[in-house]
C-alpha cells in the first residue's frame, strides 16, 4: 500500500486538526462532569446557531446509540418504524433500535437510489390498520443515504408532509449530514426542521471527530426524559467535555462543512476518473462522499492484491468507495492509475 489511505470507510480517517486542538484545549484543569461544563454548553449553543433554532441537544458516543435512543423516544414498543431496506438501522445496528425501544419493529421498504418515497410510506401505513399489525409511528430517513445519494429539500418536504399527515414522526440518520449539506449547498435548517424533520442524529466521526454524535430534537417536547434514556443506555459520559469539545472545534469555524465539501470533491474526482479513464459508470449519483461501482473481477482482485481496502457488501453489490475529510487527491489518482493498469492488463 502506497499512501496509507483507503476507501473502505470514511471512519478510517483520523481526527481532524480542529477537533484535536479543541480536545487538547479542553484538557485543562477541573470542570464539572456529566455535561454541566462550558464546552458542552457552548457546543450545544453553537449547534442551535447552526440550525438557527432553539433545539435540544444531547451528545452520545456513536451512531447506533443515537439512532436507537432517538427512535425509542419517538415510539412505543408496539409501534413500527418505517425505514429503507438499506438503512443502517436495519442492516448495521445489530437490532439496537428494536432493543432500545423494547421491541418496536422496523418496516424496511424498497426505494430507488437508497431513498424512500411518499407513496411507499403511505402504502406501508395504510396497507393494514388492524390490531395485529405494528402501528407505524416513525419514518427514518438517512441523509446522505447509504448509497451516497441525498434528499433535496423539496423531496424532504414531500416525505415529511406525508409522514405527518399519517401521524408519523420523522427521524433523520445524519451520519453524513455534513456531506449532504455541503453537497446541496443549503442551510442546515432547510434539510431539517424547516423541511419537517423532528429529530436529527448528527454524525461527528465522518467529519473528523474522534467519537460522538449529537442528537438534535427540533420538537423539544419529544426530548422529554431523553437524558434518562441516555444515562440508562450507558451513553452519559462523565467526562462529557471530551465528547463535546471536538464539536466546538469543527463548528466554530465551519470546518465541518469544509471537510465534508472536500470529501465530496474527492468522491466526484474518483467517479469522473472511473468514468473517463476506465469507462466504469457509478451505480448511483455521487451526491455526497460515496462512490459505488461494479469493478470487473480481475480489477477488484488486483486492487486488493495491491493493498487497497474497500467493501463490496453494501448497497447494490458493487464496490463502495468512501472518501474522508482527509482523502488526498493523490490517493484518488493512485487508485485510478491502478484501475487503469489492471484493466489494460486484463
Ligand atoms: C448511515 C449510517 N448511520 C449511522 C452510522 C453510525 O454507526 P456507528 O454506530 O458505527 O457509529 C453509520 C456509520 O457508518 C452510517 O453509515
Amino acid at each position: 500500500m502506497t499512501t496509507g489511505q483507503h476507501f473502505a470507510s470514511d471512519n478510517y480517517a483520523g481526527v481532524c486538526p480542529e477537533a484535536l486542538a479543541a480536545l487538547l484545549a479542553a484538557n485543562d484543569g477541573h470542570v464539572r462532569s456529566y455535561g454541566d461544563d462550558q464546552w458542552t454548553l457552548r457546543a450545544a449553543d453553537r449547534l442551535r446557531e447552526v440550525f438557527a433554532t432553539d433545539c435540544d441537544v444531547y451528545f452520545v458516543f456513536n451512531g447506533t446509540a443515537a439512532n436507537s435512543l432517538a427512535l425509542a423516544a419517538l415510539c412505543q414498543s408496539y409501534h413500527s418504524v418505517i425505514c429503507h431496506q438499506l438503512a443502517h438501522v436495519e442492516t448495521d445496528e445489530c437490532g439496537a433500535p428494536e432493543f432500545f425501544s423494547n421491541g418496536a419493529k422496523l418496516l424496511a421498504l424498497a426505494g430507488e437510489e437508497g431513498k424512500l418515497t411518499p407513496a411507499a410510506i403511505e402504502e406501508a401505513v395504510t396497507r393494514r390498520t388492524d390490531i395485529h399489525y405494528p402501528k407505524p409511528k416513525v419514518v427514518t430517513l438517512t441523509q446522505a443515504s447509504e448509497v451516497g445519494t441525498v434528499y433535496r429539500p423539496d423531496e424532504l418536504r414531500a416525505l415529511t408532509a406525508t409522514a405527518h399527515e399519517l401521524g408519523l414522526r420523522v427521524h433523520m440518520d445524519g451520519a453524513r449530514f455534513a456531506n449532504a449539506v455541503a453537497g446541496l449547498g443549503v442551510a442546515p435548517a432547510d434539510l431539517t426542521w424547516r423541511a419537517g424533520v423532528d429529530v436529527l442524529c448528527f454524525g461527528g466521526t465522518k467529519m473528523g471527530l474522534p467519537v460522538g454524535e449529537a442528537v438534535v430534537f427540533f420538537d423539544r417536547r419529544l426530548a422529554e426524559d431523553f437524558a434518562y434514556r441516555c444515562k440508562q443506555a450507558g451513553q452519559l459520559a462523565s467526562k462529557m467535555r471530551f465528547l463535546s469539545a471536538p464539536w466546538l472545534g469543527i463548528l466554530e469555524n465551519d470546518s465541518w462543512l469544509r471537510h465534508a465539501a472536500h470529501a465530496n470533491a474527492m468522491a466526484r474526482r474518483l467517479a469522473s476518473g472511473l468514468a473517463e479513464a476506465a469507462g466504469l459508470q457509478t451505480l448511483f449519483p455521487v451526491d455526497a462522499n460515496g462512490v459505488f461501482v461494479h469493478l470487473p473481477g480481475v480489477v477488484e482482485q488486483g486492487l486488493r492484491a495491491r493493498g487497497w481496502l474497500f467493501y463490496t457488501f453494501i448497497g447494490a453489490g458493487g464496490a463502495r468507495l468512501m472518501c474522508g475529510w482527509d482523502t488526498a487527491p493523490e490517493t484518488v489518482d493512485r487508485f485510478l492509475a491502478d484501475v487503469r493498469e489492471l484493466l489494460a492488463a486484463s
